[in-house]
C-alpha cells in the first residue's frame, strides 16, 4: 500500500473516533522488555504509524526521532505525543528512501511490511545507522501468522521469516526468532482480542 493508502486508513480511523488511532497504544511486549533494559540515547522509529513506540520511547526518557511517510499517521501521532507534553522528532519519510545522517542507539521498526526485496535492503539500511554498542529491534508478522495466527498482511511475500532478517544485517544477532504473541494481552491493534499472532523478532547488536 502506498502513502495515499496508508493515509486513507489513519483519516477512516479518526473519522471512525478511534481517537487512539489504528494502532495498540502500547509497543509489543517484546520491544518494551528489550528496549526497558538499554540505557537511555537516542532512538529512530522507522514507520512509526500512529507513534505507539515512539511515545512510549520518548516517555522513558529516549530522545526519539520517528518516521512515517503517511502524514495522516504522524498527524495522529503528534497529537497523542503533545497531549502527553512528549518532544519527539517527527519526519516525513519514504523507509526506501529515507537516511538520517547520523547515527542512533537504538532503531526500532515494527510491522513494515514492504515487499521482500524492500524489506532486506531497508533492514540492511538501518542496521548502518546504529551507533557503536547500540541496538537493533525489528518485529513484524511471520510467515507461519498466515496458517497458524491473526492479523497482517495476507500475503506470504510480504511477511517476515527468522532466517530472512538475520540475513538481512550485518550487525550481531543476539536473537532471529519466531515469537507468539496473545493478542488479548500484547494487541497490534484496539480490536485485537482472544487469539494468538505469529510474529518474527530480529534483535542485533552493534557490537
Ligand atoms: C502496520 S503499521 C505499523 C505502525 C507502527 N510501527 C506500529 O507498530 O504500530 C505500518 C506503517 O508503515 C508505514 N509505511 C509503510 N510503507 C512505508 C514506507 N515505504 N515508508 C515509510 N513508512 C511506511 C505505514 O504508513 C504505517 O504507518
Amino acid at each position: 500500500m502506498d502513502e495515499h493508502g496508508w493515509n486513507e486508513r489513519y483519516r477512516g480511523a479518526r473519522e471512525a473516533g478511534q481517537d487512539a488511532g489504528l494502532w495498540a497504544t502500547q509497543p509489543h511486549q517484546q520491544l518494551r522488555e528489550i528496549a526497558g533494559r538499554l540505557s537511555l540515547g537516542t532512538a529512530v522509529d522507522l514507520a512509526t504509524g500512529d507513534g505507539r513506540n515512539a511515545i512510549w520511547l520518548a516517555d522513558r526518557g529516549w530522545d526519539v526521532t520517528a518516521v512515517d511517510f503517511s502524514a495522516e499517521g504522524l498527524d495522529i501521532a503528534r497529537e497523542r505525543a503533545e497531549a502527553n507534553g512528549l518532544s519527539i522528532d517527527w519526519r516525513l519519510g519514504d523507509a526506501n528512501q529515507w537516511a538520517p545522517g547520523r547515527e542512533f542507539d537504538l532503531v526500532t521498526i515494527t510491522y513494515l511490511h514492504l515487499d521482500e526485496a524492500a524489506n532486506i535492503a531497508v533492514i540492511r539500511r538501518a542496521s548502518q545507522w546504529v551507533s557503536p554498542g547500540g541496538t537493533l529491534l525489528v518485529i513484524g508478522h511471520d510467515k507461519e501468522n498466515l496458517t497458524r495466527g491473526t492479523g497482517g498482511p495476507p500475503d506470504e511475500t510480504l511477511l517476515y521469516s527468522p532466517e530472512m532478517l538475520r540475513a538481512a544485517t550485518p550487525l550481531k544477532v543476539v536473537a532471529a526468532e519466531r515469537i507468539v504473541r496473545n493478542t488479548s494481552t500484547d494487541p497490534e491493534g484496539p480490536q485485537d482480542t482472544g487469539t494468538t499472532a505469529i510474529d518474527t523478532l530480529l534483535h542485533a547488536v552493534n557490537d
